[in-house]
C-alpha cells in the first residue's frame, strides 16, 4: 500500500469512529461554516493572503473581511477581480492596532481568524529587522489578546467553530545538512535568520495563548511558495522578471541550498483544509516533497523562459546567471515532513514542481502591467540596497 492509500485508509477509520470526538468537531465546524459565517484574513493583499483570499472567494461561500496595512508587499491590484464582489470587505489597518481589531471581531463575528501579515523577507529581516520584530511578534500578541477576549463572550456554535490559525513557516526550524532527515512537526525550533526568530517567536505565543487560554489556535508551517502575485524580491519572481529585463540572475553563494518548493494553491488549499478538519492546538507541516537546489530551479525558469519567450535578445536566458556574495547566516537546506497532514487531514498537493512553475513564468508573462506597477522606486532602491554590494563575486558550483 502506499502513502496516499495508507493514509485515506486511516482516515476513513478515524471518520466512521463515532467516539471520536475530534472529528465529531469537525462536523460541528464544517456545519457552523456552511452557514457562512465571514473568515478574518490578515495580510490578504499580499502574495499568500491574495491567492488565499481568491481560493476562498471561488470555492466557498464564507465572505472574506481582509485586513491589510499594505505595505510594499501588498497590493490591491492582486484582488482587483473580487473588489465588487459583495462577500468581499477590505480594511486598510495594522495588526498591531488593538481597538481596530476588536472592533473588526464585534462587527464582523468572524468563524476563523487567518493571520497572514507579517514581514516576509529574510534579505530585508537581515538588513532591517526592526520591523519584522514589530509586525511579526507584536502584531501577532495584539491580535492574540483582541481573539482571546473576543472568544470569551462567545456562546454556542459560535464558540464551538472558532479558530485562530496562525501562518508560519518551516524557516523556524533552522537548516538541515544533506542527509538529515525533513522537518517534523516536533523538531526543535533553532531560527536562523531575524526573520524566522521573529516568527518562531510568533510560534510561540500563539501556542502559549492556546494552551494557557484555551484559545482554539492552530499553526502551520509551510515551505517555500512560488506562484501567481508574488513580489519580485523573492528568487522565482525576481528570476523571471530580471531574465526578462536581460538583467543578472543573482545566485547567492553556491547555488547548492536546497528548498521545498510548493505551489501557492496547494498552500491556500491545505489552509482550508486545517481549518475545516485541523485538531485544535496542533502544528501542521505543509510541503510539496519537491526538494530543488536553487541553481536548478533558477534554470528551470530559464529554461521554461527560453520556450514561451523565444523571441527577445535575452535567450538563452540561462547565461544571465551571476554568482554574488552570499547572504550572511544562509540556512543551507529545508525541507517539510507532511505526513501529519496527509494521514491525518487527507491533504495532499496537486502541482508537481514542473507543472506548477510553467504555470507561474506563463502568469508573469501574461501579467507584464503588474510587474510594472510594483516596480516602482521603492522596489529599485531596495534592488540597489540588497546588490549594490554583492557584486565582489561568488562561486557557483
Ligand atoms: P508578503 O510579504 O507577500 O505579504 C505580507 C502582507 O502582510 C502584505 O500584504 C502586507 O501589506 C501585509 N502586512 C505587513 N505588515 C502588516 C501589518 N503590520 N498589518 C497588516 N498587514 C500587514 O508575504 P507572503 O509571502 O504572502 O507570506 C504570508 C505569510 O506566510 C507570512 O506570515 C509568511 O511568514 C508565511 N509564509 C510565507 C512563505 C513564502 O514562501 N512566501 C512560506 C511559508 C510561510
Ligand atoms: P528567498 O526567495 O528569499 O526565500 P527564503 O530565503 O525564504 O528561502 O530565497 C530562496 C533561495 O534563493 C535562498 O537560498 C536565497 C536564494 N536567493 C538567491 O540566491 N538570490 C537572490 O537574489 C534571492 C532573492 C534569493
Amino acid at each position: 500500500m502506499n502513502l496516499a492509500s495508507s493514509c485515506w485508509a486511516a482516515h476513513e477509520r478515524l471518520q466512521l469512529d463515532p467516539a471520536n470526538q475530534m472529528i465529531e468537531m469537525a462536523f460541528v465546524r464544517t456545519d457552523y461554516m456552511d452557514k457562512v459565517k465571514p473568515i478574518l484574513v490578515t495580510g490578504g493583499s499580499g502574495f499568500i493572503g491574495s491567492n488565499f483570499v481568491l481560493h476562498r472567494l471561488s470555492e466557498f461561500d464564507n465572505p472574506i473581511v481582509n485586513l491589510d496595512k499594505l505595505t510594499y508587499a501588498g497590493n490591491p491590484n492582486n484582488l482587483v477581480s473580487v473588489a465588487a464582489d459583495p462577500r468581499y470587505t477590505f480594511v486598510h489597518g495594522d495588526i498591531c492596532d488593538a481597538p481596530l481589531i476588536a472592533q473588526l471581531l464585534k462587527e464582523h463575528r468572524p468563524s476563523a481568524l487567518v493571520h497572514f501579515a507579517a514581514e516576509s523577507h529574510v534579505d530585508r529581516s537581515i538588513l532591517g529587522p526592526d520591523a519584522f520584530l514589530k509586525t511579526n511578534i507584536d502584531g501577532t500578541f495584539t491580535l492574540l489578546q483582541a481573539a482571546k477576549a473576543d472568544y470569551e463572550s462567545l456562546r454556542g456554535e459560535e464558540k464551538i467553530a472558532f479558530r485562530f490559525l496562525h501562518v508560519s513557516t518551516d524557516e523556524v526550524y533552522g537548516t538541515l545538512s544533506p542527509t538529515d532527515s525533513a522537518f517534523r512537526e516536533n523538531t526543535p525550533y533553532a531560527p536562523n535568520s531575524p526573520y524566522a526568530a521573529s516568527k518562531a517567536a510568533s510560534d510561540h505565543l500563539v501556542r502559549a495563548w492556546g494552551h494557557t487560554y484555551d484559545l482554539p489556535t492552530l499553526i502551520t508551517n509551510c515551505s517555500n511558495n512560488y506562484g501567481p502575485f508574488q513580489f519580485p524580491e523573492k528568487l522565482i519572481p525576481l528570476t523571471i522578471v530580471n531574465a526578462l529585463r536581460g538583467k543578472p540572475l543573482p545566485i547567492y553563494g553556491d547555488g547548492q541550498q536546497v528548498r521545498d518548493w510548493l505551489y501557492v494553491e496547494d498552500h491556500c488549499s491545505a489552509i482550508s483544509t486545517i481549518l475545516a478538519k485541523g485538531s485544535i492546538g496542533e502544528c501542521y507541516n505543509i510541503g510539496g516533497n519537491n526538494q530543488h537546489t536553487k541553481i536548478k530551479a533558477v534554470q528551470a525558469v530559464c529554461t521554461l523562459l527560453d520556450e514561451l519567450a523565444p523571441n527577445t535578445e535575452n535567450c538563452p536566458h540561462g547565461r544571465l546567471i551571476t554568482c554574488v556574495k552570499d547572504r550572511p547566516g544562509h540556512d543551507r537546506r529545508y525541507a517539510i515532513d507532511a505526513h501529519k497532514i496527509q494521514c491525518d487531514l487527507g491533504w495532499f498537493p496537486r502541482q508537481s514542481f514542473e507543472a506548477g512553475l510553467r504555470k507561474t513564468v506563463q502568469w508573469y508573462l501574461r501579467n507584464l502591467n503588474w510587474i510594472e506597477d510594483v516596480a516602482t522606486g521603492a522596489y529599485k532602491q531596495w534592488l540597489h540596497e540588497n546588490y549594490a554590494e554583492r557584486n565582489n563575486g561568488g562561486a557557483c558550483a
